[in-house]
């Protein structure tokens, strides 16, 4: 089969499959059941579109359960402007109206715009709706104004570990070990913050990781933990190697991927990315989920080959492309995107706002290149 007929096999299956799907939400797992049921579809699987068959339906034997995930809701000044304040309550709204209700909420951090006390106040307020225990993780906007003074006395610890019916949950912090750029250039806070809170700026520097004193931590806190039993590993950003020019990564993911090599079987749930996002490597999955503020494009160089970028947005609706998720746990992690948009997966070819999105490939990051 050529390359053309290839693609275009693959474009028909995709909108057999888009049509089927008509719920309020994405659902990753009925998203690739259905496709296999198509069989016309089993040839988008085998070359890349889809997960790999092989990749779901392993028994991790946890309980069923579900949480909520909200991040990246960018909150201004009520003041300023409540654009990005109205989505984050309709969040917190769904995630009230769950049932059963989740056992529990993650935010995945970038709960403020420029790290403001106000900002950050306004969001833990705005989260105070939901009642079950939550769990907070840090994102660049939320730390580099005060250098998250604010932010722990309002959420605590920037990492964290607990266990939950059979699996291991770490929150980890990959924001707040940038290198000092604003020493020397005598910067003000908010000149820090600003430098910070922009995508493809090149001041700030690659300053998303993980670093020795967390990862000895991370090693040490799963060192009691079965190889086999799951792990969920939060962070702000993808725990791999993205786009670094826009911190779509973090710098020391081949040590965090030793560390983690061991244990087979860890989902990584990022935020950050505000995009619908999907990769592996060897046992380990990463899924980005939807920001609530406003979504960004896939990056020039492509995306993961196994993921299946979400269409462009109407700009008209600042509701769409954007959104929450709810996960559950029962035989991996299945998670759902809870995207306002009002048709779910529109029935245009599949758009990932960079041309070739079948037979593109992650390229390595600049400094690995010959
Ligand atoms: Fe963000
Ligand atoms: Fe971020």
């Amino acid at each position: 089969m050529s390359k053309h007929e290839k693609t275009q096999t693959t474009l028909k299956a995709e909108k057999s499959v888009s049509k089927a799907s008509t719920g309020p939400g994405i659902t990753r797992r009925t998203f690739i059941h259905r496709s296999l049921i198509a069989g016309a579809v089993v040839g988008a699987a085998s070359h890349g579109l889809f997960p790999l068959i092989n990749a779901i339906d392993v028994a991790y034997g946890a309980e069923e359960f579900s949480f909520a995930w909200i991040s990246d809701t960018h909150l201004y000044p009520k003041a300023l402007n409540t654009r990005f304040v109205d989505k984050a309550e309709r969040a917190v709204n769904d995630v009230k109206e769950m049932k059963p209700a989740p056992d529990f909420l993650i935010f995945g951090g970038d709960l403020a715009q420029l790290g403001d006390p106000v900002e950050l106040q306004l969001g833990a307020e705005i989260l105070k709706g939901v009642a079950v225990k939550k769990h907070f993780i840090p994102g660049e906007h939320d730390w580099y104004l005060d250098m998250g003074e604010t932010w722990r006395k309002l959420f605590g610890n920037p990492n964290w570990t607990f266990d939950h019916k059979g699996v291991r949950f770490i929150g980890l912090d990959t924001i707040s070990r940038g290198p000092d750029y604003w020493s020397a250039k005598k910067m003000t806070p908010q000149e820090r913050m600003g430098h910070m809170a922009t995508l493809d700026g090149s001041v700030a520097g690659p300053w998303a990781g993980v670093g020795k004193d967390q990862l000895q931590w991370l090693s040490k806190t799963l060192s009691d933990w079965p190889k086999d039993k799951p792990v969920i590993v939060f962070s702000h950003n993808p725990l791999y190697e993205y786009y670094p020019p826009w911190n779509f990564w973090v710098r020391d993911w081949r040590e965090v991927q030793e560390v983690l090599k061991p244990y087979g079987k860890v989902t990584n749930i990022h935020g950050h990315t505000h995009q619908v996002l999907y990769n592996e490597i060897g046992t380990m999955r990463s899924i980005g989920m939807l920001a609530t503020s406003w979504n960004w494009p896939y990056p020039p160089e492509g995306v993961p080959a196994l993921t299946t970028p979400m269409v462009r947005v109407d700009p008209g609706d600042h509701f769409d492309g954007v959104g929450w998720s709810k996960l559950t746990m029962t035989d991996k992690v299945a998670y759902k995107y809870m995207m306002w948009r009002k048709e779910v997966f529109a029935e245009t070819q599949v758009d990932s706002g960079t041309g070739d999105n079948i037979n593109q490939i992650l390229s390595p990051r600049i400094a690995d290149r010959p």
